[in-house]
């Protein structure tokens, strides 16, 4: 497996691959690498010859009191665990590599219209943050397809928004959320719960679980049984952020007549940010 960290070695390695006439699957990642992960190169495997990951905590996606610092970096048990996965490269870049006049001096590609909500709407600039590295690892690494989690359902629209809008070359894959066996969706954060909150964080994907059989069953008056279940999940122990029926497409609230719906939740235990989704055709 190549381990590159340098944008000029990962343009001749990977230029040797499509030399060999290999074509090349990519997964961007913040590394903490969980089953979650590892199902995105996997599906990346099916769809590519060689899969290159790319590990890089991103600054710019970061607000100023969020967990930069601390977000969990475990670097030598990633790449055993991409090794043993069969990955052809790994990019681990420093933020000098990506930024190297600084963050804040660096271009932006900015999303509209999707950014404004939910998660955009909690973590103002997240978004740009995510969007601007994307297209920067995708221009690195001119993959022929990119493969993104569900469980960042927002994330994968906007990705694909900007695709479409910017003309990219690579088409996008989305993968089912990978979760524990108690329905909580596998996340680098979920090692900050203490064990106590660890067991109360299920509550978040029964709620959604308890929405949807209301939804199925014929409510329609989804602003109530969003309050309602918002209680809920303060009663257990949540501060919730957000609880929403969208439209999955537009992410406009849903209506009586959306067929398409998504519904999004964002919660904190204690410190930790918990976000899941759950998709409903109607
Ligand atoms: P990160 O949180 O490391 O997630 C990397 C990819 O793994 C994302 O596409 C995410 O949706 C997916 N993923 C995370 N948990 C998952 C789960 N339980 N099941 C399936 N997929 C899961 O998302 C980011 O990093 C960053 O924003 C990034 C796109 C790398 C840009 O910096």
């Amino acid at each position: 497996m190549d381990i590159v960290t340098d944008p000029t070695s990962l343009r001749e390695t990977l230029q040797g691959y499509r030399n060999a006439g290999q074509t090349i699957g990519f997964v961007p990642t913040m590394g903490n690498l969980h089953a979650g992960h590892l199902s995105l190169v996997h599906r990346a495997a099916a769809l590519a010859d060689r899969v290159v990951v790319s590990i890089f905590v991103n600054p710019m996606q970061f607000g100023p009191n969020e967990d930069l610092d601390a977000y969990p970096r475990t670097l030598d048990a990633d790449l055993a665990r991409l090794k043993a996965a069969g990955v052809a490269l790994v990019f681990t870049p420093q933020p000098e590599h990506i930024y190297p006049e600084g963050v804040a001096a660096h271009t932006k590609v900015s999303v509209p219209g999707l950014t404004n909500v939910l998660c955009g709407a909690s973590r103002p600039g997240h978004f740009d943050g995510v969007t601007s590295v994307v297209c920067k690892l995708f221009n690195l690494v001119a993959p022929t397809v990119a493969v993104f989690g569900e469980k960042d359902l927002q994330q994968l629209l906007i990705i694909k928004k900007m695709v479409r809008d910017l003309a990219l070359p690579v088409a996008i894959e989305g993968v089912a959320t990978a979760r524990a066996d108690d329905g909580l969706a596998l996340s680098s954060r979920n090692g900050y719960l203490t064990s106590e909150e660890r067991a109360i964080a299920p509550g978040l994907r029964q709620t959604l679980i308890a929405m949807g059989n209301a939804i199925t069953n014929g409510e329609r008056r989804y602003s109530d049984l969003c309050q309602h279940h918002s209680a809920q999940l303060k009663s257990h122990g949540f501060d919730p952020d957000y609880l929403e029926i969208r439209c999955r497409s537009t992410l406009a609230l849903a209506g009586v007549d959306t067929q398409q719906l998504a519904i999004f939740a964002a919660a904190k235990l204690g410190k930790t940010r918990l976000i899941d989704n759950l998709q409903l055709d109607l």
